[in-house]
């Protein structure tokens, strides 16, 4: 079955599926995007994607293209024309429209609207326990990775280094030695004390909708979490890791810089959290994870 792309309005499949060469998104990266998890045929947190794509185009000034209703009623005949019964995701990119190459705003330009959609295994829990390897790289991304634009380059850069090493994503760390995020994922540690950490979610990351709805299943349980940034020292000294996103959940970080985690697989705080957020993806509602 061909797979089915919406573009500009039109439901095409990928092989007709294309852009203009003057697409401001090709040509500057000027866009935003959201990844968006299916499960049972579901958008996962669909409100709380679509209040970030409203942040995200109000901080580089991309007006909505379309209702929110539009694009819901839109994303919907995308998941059932790519018959995503089970798990999946869904790609959103809106970009700033097509005109004559220029810096500035062009005058009148339509934004443009690009959603992609695939099916995907139901989620690995098992190798999510066993856990990943990450690098820490520098980070040397622009001053406002809270937006979530589509300009990636450091991104794809720290993570290709990632995947050269044999590891499956890149911590990336600040100019103090802290660690922000992942390339694209959020990053959090377990203190030798027990204590959940996570990076705030100031201008600094990009605030992850996974970190957000794990904050709420963490707290609804009654575990000891604190918002601040932590350094790749402390990280590589930590009882236990884990990066979570859309399409990775709650993953345990096993190794950083080749050095050992914990006891090298998944903690039991790592393991409870991913138990949560299943049930919660199962669920579908905050209060259902717990
Ligand atoms: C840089 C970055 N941080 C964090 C995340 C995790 O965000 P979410 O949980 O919304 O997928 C992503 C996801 O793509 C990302 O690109």
């Amino acid at each position: 079955m061909s797979r089915i792309a919406y573009v500009d309005g039109r439901y095409l499949p990928h092989r007709h599926a294309g852009v203009s060469v003057e697409d401001r998104g090709y040509q500057f990266a000027d866009g935003v995007y959201e990844v968006i998890a299916v499960a049972c045929g579901r958008l996962v947190d669909e409100e709380p994607h679509l209040d970030r794509l409203d942040r995200s185009l109000a901080a580089v000034r991309i007006p909505w293209p379309m209702s929110r209703a539009a694009l819901k009623l839109a994303m919907r005949e995308v998941i059932r024309r790519n018959r995503i019964g089970g798990f999946g995701a869904i790609y959103l990119q809106i970009t700033r429209g097509v005109a004559p190459r220029n810096h500035a705003f062009p005058a009148g330009a339509k934004p443009v609207v690009v959603m992609t959609a695939r099916s995907l295994p139901s989620f690995d829990l098992a190798a999510a326990r066993r856990g990943v390897a990450v690098i820490s790289a520098p980070d040397e991304r622009w001053h406002r990775p809270d937006i979530k634009s589509v300009s990636l380059l450091p991104n794809v850069l720290a993570k290709q280094r990632a995947v050269e090493a044999g590891a499956y994503e890149a911590w990336l760390v600040d100019d103090d030695g802290r660690i922000t995020e992942g390339t694209a994922s959020n990053a959090w540690i377990v203190t030798a004390d027990g204590a959940l950490v996570t990076r705030c979610a100031d201008r600094s990351i990009l605030a992850g909708i996974t970190r957000g709805s794990l904050l709420r299943l963490a707290t609804g349980h009654g575990t000891p979490l604190t918002e601040r940034p932590f350094s790749l020292d402390e990280a590589k000294q930590a009882r236990e890791a884990f990066l979570t996103s859309t399409t990775s959940w709650v993953k345990a970080v096993v190794r950083i810089d080749g050095q050992t985690i914990g006891d090298g697989c998944a903690g039991p705080l790592t393991r409870r959290l991913l138990d949560w957020y299943a049930s919660y993806v199962d669920g579908g509602s905050a209060e259902e994870g717990l």
